[in-house]
């Protein structure tokens, strides 16, 4: 069967995972543009990454415009956040928002760790970062506002991999 991973990043860390995800699936691996590229059409299995901001998922438009290519296929996804994994609500909202209907049964859902580097920041997400920080009620608020946050763990794709590699030969 024929894969690609379609992605959609704004540092980078979602992009990593996509490669890793793609190398080791010997997939394809395609960042999602905006005027709509890659078609899905071609391909048996899709695995979509995105990552999140303000509750929004990357792949959103991209997967909303597929959506009836995207019914006939094998289908996987990946968020990319600082949400933890065990925040098992905080996810299915995401995906309940950013999924269209139609669509969500039929894909899985896998929550991987993201990173932080508040240098790289572009100042509107600086800003927004500093400032989700200080309402932040976790004790680790104030150590990431300085250093940043890097959850990004390769091994997070195994089970990811498992799955799409027993379903897609
Ligand atoms: C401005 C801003 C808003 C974010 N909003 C969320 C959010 O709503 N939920 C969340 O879990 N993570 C949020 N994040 C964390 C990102 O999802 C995380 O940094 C991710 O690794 C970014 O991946 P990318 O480099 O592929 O874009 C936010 C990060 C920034 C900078």
């Amino acid at each position: 069967m024929k894969g690609v991973v379609v992605y959609a990043s704004h540092y980078g860390t979602t992009r990593q995972y996509a490669v890793w995800v793609a190398t080791e699936l010997g997939f394809e691996c395609i960042e999602a543009g905006s005027k709509g590229q890659p078609d899905p059409s071609g391909y048996d299995c899709v695995v979509m990454g995105g990552s999140v901001y303000a509750g929004g998922w990357l792949l959103r438009k991209w997967a909303e415009r597929h959506a009836g290519v995207l019914a006939q296929k094998r289908l996987y996804a990946f968020t990319v956040s600082t949400t933890p994994a065990a925040k098992v609500e905080e996810h299915a909202a995401v995906v309940k928002r950013n999924v269209p209907a139609a669509l969500r049964e039929a894909i899985r859902f896998w929550h991987f760790g993201g990173a932080i580097d508040v240098g790289r920041l572009r100042f509107f997400h600086r800003l927004m970062f500093r400032m989700v920080m200080s309402l932040s009620k976790s004790p680790d608020a104030r150590e990431h506002k300085r250093r940043g946050i890097d959850n990004v763990r390769r091994d997070d794709i195994r089970p990811l991999i498992d799955t799409v590699r027993s379903e897609c030969r």
